[in-house]
């Protein structure tokens, strides 16, 4: 099967890419290469430098390669910079989509599987996180997300024949174990990387946001989940994906961390200590959330193979012991 990939040069659009071409399928990639690294992207695939408005080149690309489903991973995903420039996260993230899928629509493409986010949930009632859980976002990345996911119901309600399969991410960490892909984001706001910055000495310390969370700790907690774990639930799922089709999965651990208690993990790990500032909240963070994951593991019988933070946090410290600068040579 031929399958477009958008944001294909991106952190998870990267490691999905290469494990569909594992898989023994063609892949196209389409991306903006605002803030991906084209070295990302894997040789063996088809790239385009193209943009999620530029509607007529995308219906080209699909077309001309007999494109038969679409992941769709290219947008913005910083919580702190949506609240601080709104109207760019809707832009990218709404009217971006809603071209591909007009798009996809003009070259009869049927399938899809949308990255989604945890996001959506905003502050949840109760914890775990089911896909039942209301969502109610609280900053406008989320918002972004969730509207998005409307845009497609509404439209599914539409094509009855159309599939699509909501992926609603949790933290994604870690990195390719065979060392040729991993994440180089610019800037930098992820926690667990932050904090392997710190243990290489390329930041004098990490501030932890917020101490007075209702959490054990105090600190937010998240559910991480590897990042080839979660390319391998794309797999899954596209695979499974039959004509009418309108799933939605999580995609966690099913286990939260604190901040505090990542940045000991971080220690234990890389054997070196890591100087910590605390400072104030930072805007949009709910304090808890980790996911029941319950659905996909019954459903599509996924497994995670990282089950512990630790083994997640050593491959991405092997990533950034082995590349300090990125994809970017010294
Ligand atoms: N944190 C710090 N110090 C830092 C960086 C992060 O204390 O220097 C804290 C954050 O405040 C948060 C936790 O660490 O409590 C995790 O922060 P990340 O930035 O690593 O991840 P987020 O939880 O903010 O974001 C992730 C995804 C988003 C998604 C969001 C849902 O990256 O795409 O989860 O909440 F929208």
């Amino acid at each position: 099967m031929t399958i477009l990939v958008t944001g294909g040069a991106g952190y998870i659009g990267s490691h999905v890419t290469r494990q569909l071409i594992e898989q023994g399928h063609d892949v196209v990639v389409v991306d903006n290469l605002n803030r991906g690294h084209r070295c990302a992207v894997d040789s063996r695939c088809i790239f385009y430098e193209v943009a999620l408005n530029e509607t007529e080149r995308l219906v080209e690309v699909m077309t001309n390669h007999s494109v038969e489903a679409v992941l769709h991973f290219a947008a913005l995903a910083y919580v702190p910079e949506s609240v601080a420039q709104p109207l760019w996260y809707y832009e990218n993230n709404v009217s971006g989509s809603i071209s591909l899928l007009k798009a996809m629509h003009q070259a009869d493409v049927g399938k899809l599987i949308f990255s989604s986010s945890c996001a959506t949930y905003g502050i949840p009632d109760s914890l775990p996180i089911t896909e039942e859980t209301p969502q109610m976002p609280i900053h406008p990345y989320g918002w972004s997300k969730l509207v998005f996911e409307q845009v497609l119901k509404d439209y599914h309600a539409a094509h009855p024949d159309f599939a699509v399969t909501f992926l609603r991410y949790f933290n994604v960490a870690g990195c390719s174990t065979d060392g040729s892909l991993g994440e180089d984001h610019d800037p930098e706001t992820h926690l667990i990387p932050i904090v392997l910055q710190v243990a290489l000495g390329q930041r004098e310390c990490v501030t932890v946001y917020g101490t007075d969370y209702p959490t054990p700790d105090g600190t937010c907690v998240r559910d991480y989940v590897h990042v080839d774990d979660l390319a391998a639930a794309h797999i899954l799922a596209l695979n499974s994906l039959q004509a009418g089709d309108c799933r939605t999965y999580n995609l966690g651990n099913g286990q939260g961390f604190s901040v505090k208690q990542i940045i000991a993990a971080v220690e234990q790990v890389t054997g070196r200590s890591i100087p910590v500032k605390y400072g104030e909240r930072r805007a949009g963070d709910p304090p808890s959330l980790y996911a029941s994951a319950e659905l996909i593991r019954q459903e599509l019988g996924w497994t995670p193979r990282y089950a512990e933070v630790s083994e997640i946090i050593q491959t991405a410290w092997d990533w950034f012991r082995n590349h300090p600068h990125g994809y970017t040579p010294e």
